[in-house]
């Protein structure tokens, strides 16, 4: 971090302390709202793009509207492209673990489609005594990681990302009811799209590995050798160095940068209720090492999955 960048945040009253090695920071002294300062936005997104995942503590004075509002002055923000939104909201998306909304598989939000949000804004609702914390990987680390070969591979592959993979097979657990509502409503409109494996940030320029549950398979390749090296690629994802781990609060705000990481939502809470509330920032189109642009295509019936597990 340089003293300019530094000072950014500082001239600003905010104190930025990391919370892992290589990803992840909390914010303090800041109170998140619509009435913001420019200056203090800018902050915020500056030290998203150096520590890719933001922490805020304490910001129950937040509600579905206050944490649409901040959205809106923070970026343009953008509903799922299947689920429904929650009841009175424009925006919200709320995971109820009472209604299946348990993300535990590493995955980047909506991948499926081509411009997928370029950052989430999650709010802690309710959190259970114990448990229920959410993990997040430093997809440029990873990409920073590979030996050379694999990166001159990564470089050049391409996978197809869907909504509407075998949620079953990868899910320990998973309920008749959670598999009903994932082909109902989270696969509704069943999408596809063609991503670069190694996608390069449109902010930083930092290349990173473009992976994650929603993953069929590579282009080109067939399902079984796809599941292979995807394991392999994956692990570099999400090998502990990589990750931080955030021990939730009710009230507290977590801002990723969903262009170059990956999160999964630890559950170990039982029967215990735990509610979260995002909130989407439209995102722009992946490019590639070469230049290309991920594409959408239209899906074929009868092709197998891959990867796998839950929504969001
Ligand atoms: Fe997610």
């Amino acid at each position: 971090m340089s003293i300019v960048e530094q000072s950014q945040a500082a001239d600003q009253g905010i104190e930025v302390v990391r919370v892992a090695g290589k990803i992840g920071a909390e914010v303090r002294g800041i109170r998140l709202s619509a009435d913001l300062e420019p200056a203090k936005l800018e902050a915020i997104r500056q030290e998203l793009l150096r520590h890719k995942v933001l922490f805020f503590r304490g910001q129950n004075h937040l509600d579905d509207a206050g944490q649409e509002a901040f959205a809106k002055a923070f970026g343009e923000p953008v509903a799922h492209p299947t689920v429904p939104i929650k009841e009175g909201t424009s925006y919200v998306l709320e995971l109820d673990s009472q209604h299946g909304g348990r993300a535990n598989s590493w995955h980047t939000d909506v991948t499926f489609v081509a411009a997928y949000p370029q950052a989430s804004i999650l709010r802690g609702v309710v959190i259970p005594e114990a448990g229920g914390d959410t993990v997040w990987a430093n997809a440029a680390a990873a990409y920073d990681d590979l030996p050379p070969h694999l990166k001159e591979l990564a470089d050049k592959l391409w996978a197809i990302h869907t909504n509407d993979y075998d949620y079953a097979a990868r899910k320990t657990a998973a309920t008749s009811e959670e598999i009903k509502r994932h082909k109902e409503v989270f696969a509704s409109t069943v999408y596809e799209t063609e991503h670069p494996v190694v996608r390069v940030h449109p902010e930083t320029g930092e290349r990173s590995l473009l992976l994650g549950h929603f993953v069929k398979r590579f282009v080109d390749l067939p399902s079984s050798d796809s599941a292979h090296l995807f394991a392999v690629l994956q692990s570099y994802v999400t090998r502990q160095e990589n990750t931080v781990r955030w021990r939730w609060a009710e009230g507290d705000v977590v801002i990723w940068d969903n262009r170059a990481t990956q999160h999964y939502a630890v559950n170990d809470y039982g029967d215990r209720h735990r509610v979260v509330r995002r909130v989407t920032i439209d995102g722009d189109v992946p490019v590639g090492v070469d230049g290309r642009r991920s594409v959408t295509r239209t899906p074929q019936s009868g092709e197998g999955s891959a990867p796998s597990a839950s929504a969001s």
